[in-house]
C-alpha cells in the first residue's frame, strides 16, 4: 500500500454523545460513526442488514466485499472479524478502498487500538494489511486499495461484488461519491444477488442510484434515538440498493416517486435533462 503525500484527510480521536471514540477529519469536520460509534454502527447499518454472517455461512464460493471508505477500519473489522467468528461457509474477501489511511493508522495506534476494535488477532491482521496491502487467514482474505475512489473502482473486475458498505462523508462533504456517474463506475463491479449499504437516504442519492441500474429501497433506521421515539414518518433511513428487487426488503415504490415528482427535492448533481422520464421508467415501480 502507497498512500503517497495524504492532504486528503486530517484525523483527529474524539469522544461521541454516546461515550465511544471516534474519528473526526478536521478538513471536512466530519465524524465517521457520529452517533453510537464505531462497532454499534458498524454493526447496525452495515452487517445486519447486509446478513453477511448468515450469507457467509452459506457460501459456497468466496463472497467478495467492498468496503467503499476504509476511514478507520471500522466496518471492515467488523466484517473480518464475523468472517473468522463463524465455523462453516466459503472464504470472505475484503477489499477496502480510500485514498488516505491516516484515519486506520491513528485507529490501530496503541493508545487507541482497542477502543476501535483493533485488539488481539483483528489488530495483527489490520496491521499487516495497511503494511503490506493485504493480508489472509483461510477464511478471510483483506485487501487494501488506496487511490482516488472512481479511478480504482473503475478498474476492479466486472461482477466482482457481492457486498458493498458505501461509506463516504455525507453528500455535502463528498458530493462526488454521491453521483450517477459514482454509483454507475460501482455497478459493472456488482455481481448478480449483491446488495449496497449505505447510511445514505436522501432523495438525490437514491434517484442517482436508479438512474445508475440500481433497484433501490429503504435501509435500516439510521439513529437508534429514533427509534420508537419519533412517528415513523419522521425516522430517517439508510439505502440498500440491488440489481434485482427480489434482494430487497423494502423497495421504493409508486409513492416514493410521486413524492419526488411533487417535491422540489433536487436530482443528482449530474442527472440527465430526461432523468425523470428515466426515473418513471426504472423497472421496480412498473
Ligand atoms: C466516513 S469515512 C469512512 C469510515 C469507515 N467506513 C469506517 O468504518 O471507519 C469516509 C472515508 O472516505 C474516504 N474518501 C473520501 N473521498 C474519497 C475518494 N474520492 N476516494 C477515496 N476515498 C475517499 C475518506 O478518506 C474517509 O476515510
Amino acid at each position: 500500500v502507497s498512500p503517497g503525500r495524504d492532504v486528503s484527510l486530517d484525523p483527529e480521536v474524539v469522544v461521541t454523545r454516546s461515550g465511544a471514540k471516534a474519528i473526526r477529519d478536521k478538513l471536512c469536520g466530519e465524524l465517521m460513526h457520529p452517533v453510537v460509534g464505531p462497532a454499534i454502527e458498524a454493526e447496525r447499518l452495515y452487517l445486519g442488514p447486509s446478513r453477511l454472517k448468515e450469507r457467509l455461512e452459506n457460501a459456497l464460493e468466496p463472497l467478495v466485499l467492498y468496503d467503499v471508505g476504509l476511514g478507520a477500519g471500522s466496518n471492515a473489522i467488523a466484517a473480518w472479524r464475523a468472517s473468522e467468528a463463524r465455523t462453516r461457509g466459503a472464504p470472505l474477501h475484503i477489499v477496502s478502498f480510500d485514498r488516505s489511511l491516516a484515519a486506520m493508522a491513528m485507529a490501530l495506534s496503541p493508545e487507541h487500538a482497542t477502543a476501535f476494535g483493533f485488539d488481539g488477532e483483528a489488530g495483527m491482521a489490520a496491521r499487516a494489511a495497511l503494511e503490506h496491502g493485504t493480508h489472509g487467514t483461510h477464511k478471510t482474505r483483506w485487501e487494501i486499495v488506496c487511490g482516488d475512489l472512481l479511478g480504482v473502482l473503475a478498474t476492479q473486475p466486472e461482477e466482482h461484488a457481492d457486498v458493498v458498505y458505501w461509506d463516504p462523508f455525507s453528500p455535502g462533504a463528498n458530493p462526488m461519491l454521491w453521483t450517477t456517474a459514482a454509483f454507475a463506475t460501482l455497478r459493472p463491479a456488482c455481481r448478480v444477488g449483491a446488495t449496497v449499504h449505505t447510511y445514505g437516504g436522501a432523495t438525490a442519492s437514491r434517484a442517482a442510484l436508479l438512474l445508475a441500474g440500481f433497484v433501490v429501497g429503504e435501509g435500516p433506521l439510521i439513529t437508534p434515538a429514533i427509534e420508537g421515539t419519533l412517528p415513523a414518518r419522521n425516522a430517517k433511513r439508510g439505502t440498500i440498493a440491488a440489481l434485482r428487487v427480489e434482494d430487497l426488503e423494502r423497495p421504493l415504490d409508486g409513492r416514493w416517486l410521486e413524492r419526488l415528482e411533487r417535491s422540489s427535492a433536487p436530482l443528482p448533481s449530474d442527472a440527465p435533462a430526461d432523468a425523470m422520464t428515466r426515473l418513471r421508467a426504472a423497472p421496480q415501480f412498473g
